[in-house]
């Protein structure tokens, strides 16, 4: 900057502020670029396939994980950007705390073994290119597509964080226990409105969830199909067996259709705070548009997913890439 200053003087006022207008752009450049979607074309031209057939083995293996892989890349970008702050384990040794711990996280969250071997892969074939963030990112799109959901394309260039928060996970991800004004809230702080919630929501077409989390739902509630809740409980009971799981969507649970809206409209959905998007509120036409719209909801569940994996990424020379998903460098 002070060569630049001390030079120009012989310049006109306007190549000066042309100048200053390059040097903005250039260090803007530098420091946070946008993402973009041929972002590992050159740098690491194998990593998208080598990701997609990583997480194709992986479903084969237990579908399941492919709504696993799904939740993280959500629980990534709704703490502090899709930054694989999510993925920093808490080090005893150094005294990190990062976000595995946090209360929506612990011993729920999973699929970080799939994150470590297709890092440790891309490590063989680019070192210290791709970026733990994106590589969540693509096999969160991976696993919705392999399942039968939409695909889209996916802007890539997210670095990693060198920090994570248990206290903004507490804070910022959302609970089952939540009501509709809180759910929309939740996702109003993240730039997201109320049908984006509906349509993000809709991830609950696959995976399971653990009887402690909606126990409350299904011997209180009243707003709940009385045959769905008897057998419920067959594999819930009202004080045991707190991990035993349950599909979020009965109908269909490893396939990405929009059976879940269906659940809804049948007053059969599995957490109190599903239900909620069809309960007498703001949010029923959308939840029976997705219901008799499946197309609908493919095309607004992707864009979505794409705004979620916009969230303040680290860009340019923010952040770091991470050799070890695990840990800072
Ligand atoms: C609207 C607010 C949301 C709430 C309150 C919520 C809450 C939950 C809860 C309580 C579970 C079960 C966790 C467990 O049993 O340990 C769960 C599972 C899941 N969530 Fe959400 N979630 C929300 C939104 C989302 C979004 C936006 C996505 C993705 C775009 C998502 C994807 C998933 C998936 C795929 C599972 C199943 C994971 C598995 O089987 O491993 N959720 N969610
Ligand atoms: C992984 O990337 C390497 C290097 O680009 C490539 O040769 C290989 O075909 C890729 N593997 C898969 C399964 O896509
Ligand atoms: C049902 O609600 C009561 C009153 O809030 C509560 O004490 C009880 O624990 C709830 N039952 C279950 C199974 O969650």
């Amino acid at each position: 900057m002070a060569a630049n200053r001390s030079c120009s003087h012989s310049k006109s006022f306007s190549d000066l502020k042309f100048s200053f207008l390059l040097m903005s752009f250039l260090l803007v450049g530098i420091a946070s670029a946008q993402l973009s979607s041929n972002f590992y074309v050159t740098s690491c031209p194998g990593a998208l396939t080598n990701i997609t057939s990583a997480v194709a083995a992986a479903i084969r293996n237990e579908a399941r994980i492919g709504a696993s892989l799904l939740r993280l890349h959500f629980h990534d970008c709704f703490v502090n950007g899709c930054d694989a702050s999510i993925l920093l384990d808490d080090d005893p040794g150094t005294n990190f705390v990062g976000e595995q711990t946090a209360f929506p996280n612990v011993n729920s969250i999973r699929g970080l073994d799939v994150i470590d071997s297709i890092k440790s892969k891309l490590e063989s074939i680019c070192p210290g290119v791709v970026s733990c963030a994106d590589i969540v990112a693509v096999a969160a799109r991976d696993s919705v597509n392999i399942l039968g959901g939409p695909t889209w394309t996916v802007p890539l260039g997210r670095r990693d964080s060198t920090t994570a928060s248990r206290d903004t996970a507490n804070s910022d991800l959302p609970g089952p226990s939540l009501d509709l004004s809180a759910l929309i809230a939740a996702f109003s702080k993240k730039g997201f409105n109320a049908n984006e919630l509906v349509a993000l929501s809709g991830a609950h077409t696959i995976g399971l969830a653990r009887c402690v989390l909606f126990r409350n739902r299904i011997y209180n509630e009243t707003n709940i199909e009385p045959n769905f809740a008897a057998s419920l409980k067959a594999n819930c009971p009202s004080s045991s067996g707190d991990n035993n799981l349950s599909p979020l969507d009965a109908i269909s649970r490893t396939i990405f259709d929009n059976a879940y809206f269906i659940d809804l409209v049948n007053k059969k959905g599995l957490l109190h705070s599903d239900q909620q998007l069809f309960n007498g509120g703001s949010t029923d036409s959308q939840v029976n548009s997705y219901r008799n719209f499946p197309e609908t909801f493919r095309t607004d569940f992707a864009n979505a997913m794409i705004k979620m994996g916009n969230l303040s990424p680290l860009t340019g020379t923010n952040g770091q890439i991470r050799i070890n998903c695990g840990k800072v460098n």
